[in-house]
């Protein structure tokens, strides 16, 4: 990895710059007038030979002048560059959950000094006891890093003084209106501004609107007085965790990267390259941000697709999931998603409001998200309409007398996480509507405190054994976690709503196993 030199077309008849500051202002004034500007990555020796110039541009700028100026050598930018290629660079992630966390590591494990920052005490409790909270992280995996001293964490924000790349983790909700809360997003940036000095790359990586890192964490940084691209210099980057995945983890995921102006792409490439398998450079941090939320509103809108198709083909007496596997088998132009109970998990249900809520500023409709919202909200309340259904078809039972198990309180399977979950929603439905519900979950042994599930705070998962489930009216898959005896379930159990096609897909099909 080399230092960076940057060539403006046209911008060569005046006298050459004299810093990185004067060059970047040239590049971004010219780039913003859609001329294209050239940006290199060069070695050290590279850059401070004499002649160099911009091989697309070597023809046609013949006077194109030398970067001499010793002062380069200590620009805010060189300086960093050089510390993130020699792994001097101490990194500070800011927000320690399932997103900073596994970060955290990834960046310790490829050689940068680490310091977590988060304002929850319990958390520091935890690392303290090197005890991880988040799966994908274990116990020994911690430990290692912090052995090695490569991992501390903190509450103390004064640490951030010392730290060179300094990564924002923390939530981005919506409010009760369902507007981007950017309260967490803010604060953070407040915290880093009291703290910040030159030289220094501040990443974003909470997902988030388009704009947001330019609009709001930099122009709360600026008001410093130090200025972004020349002073400190600010990049995004989406996160792209997929909880309970076996096959990817933070350091494998190619990453997206951008900055504000070149120095700022150019640091994110170099940090980022140091850490994950492989970089996706970007040429905005608006356009980052856009393509975390387009990964995010695509699934939220197949998963609202085959959502209805599962309504309208059961009514059809077709079985979408028989559909699905046969569809998928086509090589080329399609992707399988599955229908469910509802969305659940931190990401899907929310994000996609984060643009519905921006293109109002520009007048522009987001109907796809809307609509996916609107099925994909409604496919709690429609598979307890099923159980109902089924219940009173069935049993001659009405759901307001009867006791139903609900299966799985996590999001998705094989993961401790109920962020968001429809389980908790379908046992608020069931019990709105007269039921009784309890739940099982191998990950989630009691409910902790929610938002907006506070009544079902300390439940505990009841024991699945034949004597316990046969106790029920109704077992109610919600999540197809691995570690569930599918077969004990199917024996005892008097009536089954499988919303994920579990029990089909392990053979264990049955006149009283019924699809929602
Ligand atoms: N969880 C995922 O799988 C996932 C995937 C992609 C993107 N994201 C995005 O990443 C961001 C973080 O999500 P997460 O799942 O890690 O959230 P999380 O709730 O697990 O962790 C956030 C952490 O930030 C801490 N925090 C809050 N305010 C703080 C402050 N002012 N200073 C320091 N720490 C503070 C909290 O205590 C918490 O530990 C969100 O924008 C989310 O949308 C999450």
């Amino acid at each position: 990895m080399g230092c960076a030199i940057f060539c403006a077309l046209k911008l060569q008849q005046g006298p050459s710059p004299s810093h990185f500051g004067h060059t970047r202002s040239a590049t971004s004034d010219k780039h913003r007038k859609g001329s294209r500007p050239c940006f290199l990555l060069l070695s050290s020796a590279e850059r401070r030979s004499p002649g160099l110039i911009c091989p697309d541009h070597a023809l046609d700028q013949p006077s194109l002048p030398r970067l001499k100026d010793p002062a380069l050598a200590f620009s805010s930018f060189d300086t960093l560059l050089q510390k993130i290629e020699t792994r001097a660079a101490r990194a500070g992630i800011i927000g320690l959950g399932y997103v900073g966390l596994p970060l955290a590591m990834a960046v310790a494990r490829s050689g940068f000094a680490v310091t977590g920052f988060d304002i929850d005490p319990g958390k520091m409790v935890a690392l303290d006891a090197r005890r991880s909270y988040i799966d994908a992280v274990s116990d020994a995996a911690l430990s290692a890093e912090i052995d090695a001293g490569r991992f501390k964490a903190t509450t103390d924000f004064a640490g951030l003084d010392e730290c060179d790349v300094i990564i924002i983790c923390v939530p981005t909700p919506l409010t009760k209106h369902r507007d981007p809360d950017l309260s967490f997003v803010e604060a953070t940036s407040r915290s880093i501004a009291a703290h910040l000095r030159p030289g220094q790359l501040v990443v974003l990586e909470s997902t988030t609107y388009p704009g947001t890192t330019d609009d709001v964490v930099k122009v709360i940084l600026e008001r410093t007085g130090l200025k972004s691209g020349s002073d400190f210099f600010v990049g995004f980057s989406p996160e792209r965790e997929d909880p309970g995945n076996q096959h990817y983890h933070t350091a494998t995921i190619p990453k997206v990267v951008a900055g504000d102006g070149a120095e700022a792409l150019a640091l994110m490439k170099a940090f980022y390259g140091a850490a994950v398998s492989s970089v996706v450079p970007v040429s905005s941090n608006a356009t980052a941000e856009a393509v975390k939320l387009t990964e995010n509103i695509f699934r939220s809108v197949n998963i609202a697709l085959v959502n209805e198709l599962k309504t309208v083909y059961a009514a059809m007496g077709i079985d979408v999931w028989e559909v699905i596997d046969a569809a998928k088998t086509k090589p080329f132009g399609y992707m399988p998603f599955y229908p469910g109970p509802g969305l659940g998990g931190h990401c899907i249900p929310i994000d996609p409001f984060y643009l519905t809520w921006k293109s109002r500023e520009y007048e522009l409709p987001t109907r796809f998200i809307e609509l996916a919202g609107e099925i994909n909200s409604a496919m709690p309340r429609h598979v307890v309409g099923k159980l109902a259904e089924a219940l009173d078809i069935r049993a001659g039972k009405a759901l307001s007398r009867s006791k139903v198990l609900v299966l799985g309180l996590a999001y998705k399977k094989n993961v401790a996480d109920i962020r968001e979950s429809p389980s908790l929603r379908l046992i608020e439905i069931i019990e709105e509507r007269g039921g009784r519900a309890e739940y099982h979950d191998p990950f989630v042994a009691e409910i902790p405190p929610t938002r907006e599930y506070q009544a079902l705070k300390g439940r505990k998962s009841v024991a699945l054994t034949p004597e316990t489930i046969a106790g029920y009216d109704a077992v109610l898959v919600a999540t197809d976690h691995d570690k569930v005896d599918y077969a004990t379930l199917a024996k005892n159990a008097s009536l089954i709503v499988d919303t994920r096609n579990v029990f089909n897909r392990l053979g264990l099909s049955a006149d009283h196993v019924i699809k929602a």
